[in-house]
């Protein structure tokens, strides 16, 4: 690759995000020297112990101090192997990636007590590749008073913004989150509430499955009405925004509570898809009046069931991909966390205080030096 060979012509960094759906890591290589650009990028599964040990933290237990360190630990080796095989890969030597932006993996996110917790050792991280990492991107923008939550609007703003059009870019993770693009005035964002997190937990419960291929048994079944409208009653999706939410929210238990199981397991499933659906609709008609045009990126753009569900619930508004805007749904938080890397070198701002609530911009994340 060209940007190895002559690294003075690009600046490239490498983004590494492992989200709520605790599927497995993204990374990404991109340059950064002007427009972001995409050069590579790699996806690896969580191995399932590894997996098993980070969802087993989201809630109290016995010597979780200790559990936690260690799982930071293995989560670290194994960013490290998926950085060492995209640099394999595309033929890019260590030395010549600036940094490496790890966002970690959340385990608790509670602003509402000045705290969220991503796990991950960068000092880990940064001794095992020799590439200086930048890592916590979200403490100190809850100690200047916000949610620490969503940070990819600022990326999306970036990348995504147009004068000629207003665009809304929703973010469809574990949790789901959108970036509201008017053509002029200030970018907003927040998460809306459940992207795949609760139709990967009821398959996964009923089924055995991670995630629902495609969105398959929600399309076979039909969702149930009046336990829609009792999920969409929660608090969560009336409350105004800046607000953020997270797995000690949107769970199985949380799930429970509607008494779920006295119905057919493809019901649920398809009431679970019309929640994430609607939920993002509602705060789309709710709160980004005049959006000419949605784009979806993250895993939940795959699950086709789950699209048309949204587009359904949003008529007159086309919905594309970001690949229409020239940006895989793959790769675009990835992307982000490079960007936030690039952001931290320089000494600039991460966080948009619409989006995050806090009372101003902040330099976002700790630097690990190589
Ligand atoms: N082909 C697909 N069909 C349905 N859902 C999919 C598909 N591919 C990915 N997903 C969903 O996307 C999730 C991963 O999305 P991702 O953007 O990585 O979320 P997060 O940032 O929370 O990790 C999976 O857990 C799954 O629910
Ligand atoms: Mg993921």
């Amino acid at each position: 690759m060209s940007s190895s060979k002559n690294p003075k012509s690009s600046e490239l960094y490498i983004g590494l995000m492992s989200g709520t759906s605790l599927d497995g890591v993204d990374a990404a290589l991109v340059d950064l020297r002007g427009r972001p650009r995409l050069l590579g990028a790699n996806y690896l599964p969580y191995p399932k112990p590894l997996k098993a040990a980070l969802l087993a933290l989201h809630n109290p237990s016995r010597d979780e101090l200790h559990r936690a360190s260690l799982a930071g630990i293995r989560l670290s080796d194994f960013y490290a192997s998926c950085v060492g095989r995209l640099l394999r890969r595309h033929r890019v030597a260590a030395r010549s990636v600036r940094a490496i932006g790890c966002h970690g993996q959340t385990v608790r996110h509670r602003p509402d007590f000045g705290y969220t917790v991503q796990l991950g050792n960068p000092a880990w991280l940064a001794e095992r590749t020799g590439i200086p990492v930048v890592a916590d991107f979200r403490s100190r923008d809850i100690a200047a008073g916000g949610q620490g939550a969503p940070l990819v609007p600022a990326f999306h703003a970036v990348v995504f913004s147009s004068p000629a059009a207003h665009r809304v870019v929703v973010n469809l993770g574990g949790i789901a989150n959108l970036t509201d693009l008017p053509r002029r005035g200030p970018v907003t964002g927040f998460d809306t509430g459940p992207g795949n997190v609760l139709l990967d937990a009821w398959i996964g419960t009923k089924v055995g499955r991670s995630f629902d291929r495609n969105g398959a048994l929600a399309s076979r079944g039909r969702p149930c009405d009046p336990l829609l409208r009792a999920m969409l009653a929660d608090a969560y999706f009336r409350q105004p925004p800046p607000k953020s939410t997270g797995r000690e929210r949107f769970n199985l238990s949380w799930l429970r509570r509607f008494g779920v199981s006295r119905y057919r397991i493809e019901d649920v499933q398809a009431t679970l898809a019309e929640l994430s659906a609607r939920s993002v609709a509602n705060a789309i008609s709710r709160f980004c009046r005049g959006t000419t045009a949605v784009y979806i990126c993250g895993g939940g753009a795959h699950n086709s069931d789950l699209v048309e569900r949204i587009a359904r619930s949003l008529p007159g508004i086309p919905l594309a991909s970001t690949a229409r805007l020239g940006i895989h749904p793959d790769w675009v938080e990835a992307m982000a966390f490079a960007w936030l890397a690039q952001r931290r070198l320089r000494g600039e701002a991460g966080n948009l205080r619409r989006v995050t609530g806090a009372k101003a911009t902040r330099v976002l994340g700790a630097i690990y030096s190589a």
